[in-house]
Formats: structure tokens, sequence, C-alpha cells
């Protein structure tokens, strides 16, 4: 068949989405008991249109979906890429059930910071989250060497100027430095803890920020993205798929 925008393998959606593996799904098709709208589909090279088919097996109607989205708290010691040669990554803690879908972190906290990272296997939805231009707020709490001193929320507030790191992919000599957008800083009642929402995604900036200040980031962990707060529920490790009210704040699917 030729390719189709919007379509995929039958085969894989249900094996990808359920507990049926490849070859469970193939004696499924041979004995017609899967239905792509109501008619029987045996050949195992069947394409559907998940935001449209309705496809059931044994009369019962999956819910399978073209994208996931799972919100997941992840723990100090772990990185958020798809493969690592020694470190366990985001990838490796998904369930089984999530775990063949293709997903990715849309954006990176670093190896000891905590919190909520999104993973999601729609390209289009992390490029619109990440890109510095949709200034989406990520909200993080930060817990510090020493009790913040007067005049550090009025700084982050102004937009500080922090030393250019490589990383940042940006030209610069020796010794630049680089404007970060303004910033919420909130004190608690912990002295050396606060909370502070940036709109950017720099490398390692919340700890650029806070070192330019001369303190030193001792914890942190992301409690929000984009007004989605972390569920308390989950456990470092856990994850679970976004909900509708979860994806619409975050302008998924519309
Ligand atoms: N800022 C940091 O410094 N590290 C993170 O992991 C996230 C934001």
């Amino acid at each position: 068949m030729a390719y189709q925008k919007g379509l995929i393998r039958l085969d894989k959606a249900i094996a990808d989405q359920t507990g049926y593996s490849r070859k469970d799904v193939h004696k499924l098709l041979s004995k017609g008991q899967v239905l792509v709208n109501g008619a029987a589909v045996r050949n195992f090279d069947a394409k559907v249109d998940l935001e449209q088919d309705i496809i059931s097996v044994n009369g019962q109607e999956l819910a399978l979906k073209k994208y996931s989205y799972i919100m997941m708290n992840k723990p100090k010691g772990v990185v958020c890429a798809t493969a690592d040669e020694k470190l366990p990554t985001v990838i490796d803690l998904l369930p089984e059930a999530f775990r063949r879908r293709g997903l990715f972190p849309a954006g990176r906290l670093d190896k000891d910071t905590e919190g909520f990272v999104l993973l999601t296997n729609d390209g289009q939805t992390a490029h619109r989250l990440l890109a510095p231009r949709s200034h989406v707020p990520k909200q993080y709490t930060v817990w510090l060497d020493k009790p913040v001193e007067e005049g550090v929320e009025q700084a982050f507030a102004k937009g500080m100027e922090i030393p250019l790191d490589k990383h940042d992919n940006r030209p610069g000599r020796a010794g630049a430095r680089i404007k970060c957008s303004p910033a919420r800083l909130e004190r608690t009642e912990q002295p050396q803890v606060v909370r502070v929402e940036i709109r950017q995604g720099m490398y390692h900036q919340v700890k650029r920020m806070f070192a330019s200040m001369g303190y030193l980031v001792v914890g942190l962990r992301r409690d929000s993205i984009g007004g989605v707060a972390l569920d308390p529920a989950l456990a470092p490790g856990e994850s679970r798929e976004l909900d509708a009210a979860e994806m619409d704040m975050l302008g998924i699917g519309k």
C-alpha cells in the first residue's frame, strides 16, 4: 500500500498499546477477530487512521491513540535520554505498557534534578512546548546552600545576565554573558528553599541563575509545566498518561 499521511500499521498500533504481542495480533487478524469500523480486517499490512477509525478486538473497542503524552516523576540519578551506556534513562523506567510507543523526553532535566518530565512521541507538540518563543512556564522548587538575601527576587524579575556556556549554542567570546528572560522567585517558609518560574529552557538554567548570584543549588525539583502540576500520587520513577484537562492546558490536540 502506498504511504498515506496519518496512517499507521494496525498490527503495530494494537501491539504497542495493548498487552497483545505482534504474533497474538496476527492470530487475531487471521481469525477475523479484529474489526475496523465494523468490518473484519485480515491483512497483516493493513493501515489505519487512529484519529478516525474505530478498532475492536473480540467485540471490545480499543482506545488506541496516535500519540501518547506521559507525565513522569523523574528520580535523581536518571538521565533524560532515550539510551545511555552507563546510567538508567527515563525510558528504562516506563512500564511495559508504554515501552513500545517510541516515546522521548520533551525537554531535559539534569541527572540530579527530580520531578516532572513529559514524554511523548509527538514531535510537533514537543517542539512547540520547547520552542523558546512559546514561553511555556516551568516551576521549580529549589534548595539552596544558604538563606536567600534581599534583592534576589528583583534580580530574577528584571532578567539577569549569566555567563555564556558552550551548550547555549550562541556565538560569544570568553567572558561573554547572556540575558535571561524575566523569572519569578517566591520565598517559602524555609529561608533556603524557594520556588522559581522560568519561561526559557537554557542548559542548567536555574543552577546558573543562582550561581551568578552566589548561591549553590543543592536540590532541584520541577513541579509543573505550562500550569500542569506533577501528580503528587506519582512516586519517584512512576508515570501515567496526561488526562484530558491536562492535555487541554498544554494546548495538545487543538
Ligand atoms: N535548570 C537546571 O539548572 N537544571 C534542570 O534540570 C532544570 C532547570
